[in-house]
């Protein structure tokens, strides 16, 4: 099921403020790198939403779970309020050992703390209280569910969580897909929606954005 065609995809791109040179060369050399990874990257439009969302909330703690080689970890750095941080989680030493190249010629180095762990363990080893600003999900579907369990009481009133790949390429009205990565999606979706805690919409930029 196609939720975008390239051309519209084509034109999105061209209607918002592109990628730096340096998001770019990141891109580039992800993808020389490790090209049948490469499309767990989120796209430079998807970035610059990031950014703005960062700002917008005056995040001046943010986290993300699932960092790749940095870049949308980048864009939320650069997003942040003076002074602010980002607790990046990640399991790959290979692929975040890029990020921590293009987080340093950014200049941004200073401000990420990478927590190399699973991250449930790193999310429940974050104090309890409601502390966080800005949060951004986009590791393994199959934890979901346990990140946004664990995130939402440690969020500030007012404070947002974005969730990538929250269609799974339509797959999630699909009936004839039952396959744990889509069911791990409709099983956060559907608690996300019946959560009175938060209000919440989903939008169709690329692969599905839930901010809440
Ligand atoms: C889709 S990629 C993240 C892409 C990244 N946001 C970007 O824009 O480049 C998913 C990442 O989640 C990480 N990951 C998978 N399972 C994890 C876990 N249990 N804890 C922390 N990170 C995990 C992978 O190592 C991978 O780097």
């Amino acid at each position: 099921m196609d939720i975008h065609t390239p051309a519209l995809d084509d034109y999105l791109l061209a209607h918002s403020t592109p990628a730096d040179a340096l998001l770019r060369e990141l891109a580039a050399e992800t993808a020389a790198r490790w090209p049948r990874a490469t499309s767990m990257q989120i796209s430079h439009d998807e970035g610059e939403f990031l950014t703005m969302l960062t700002r917008l909330v005056g995040a001046g703690v943010a986290v993300e779970v699932g960092v790749f080689t940095g870049y949308s970890s980048l864009c939320i750095a650069r997003g942040l309020a003076p002074g602010g941080r980002l607790i990046a989680c990640d399991i790959n030493e290979e692929w975040t050992a890029l990020a921590r190249v293009y987080w340093e010629r950014a200049g941004v180095s200073d401000l990420v703390d990478l927590r190399i762990a699973p991250a449930l363990d790193t999310l429940r080893s974050l104090p309890a209280s409601p502390h966080i600003d800005f949060a951004f999900i986009d590791a393994d579907k199959s934890g979901y569910l346990g990140y946004y369990d664990e995130l939402v009481p440690r969020m500030r009133p007012g404070g947002v969580i974005a969730l990538d790949n929250v269609l799974q390429g339509g797959r999630v009205v699909d009936p004839s897909f039952t396959d744990p990565v889509t069911e791990a999606v409709r099983a956060v979706n559907t608690r996300i929606a019946a959560d009175p805690r938060v209000s919440t919409t989903m939008l169709p930029m690329r692969d599905g954005v839930t901010l809440l």
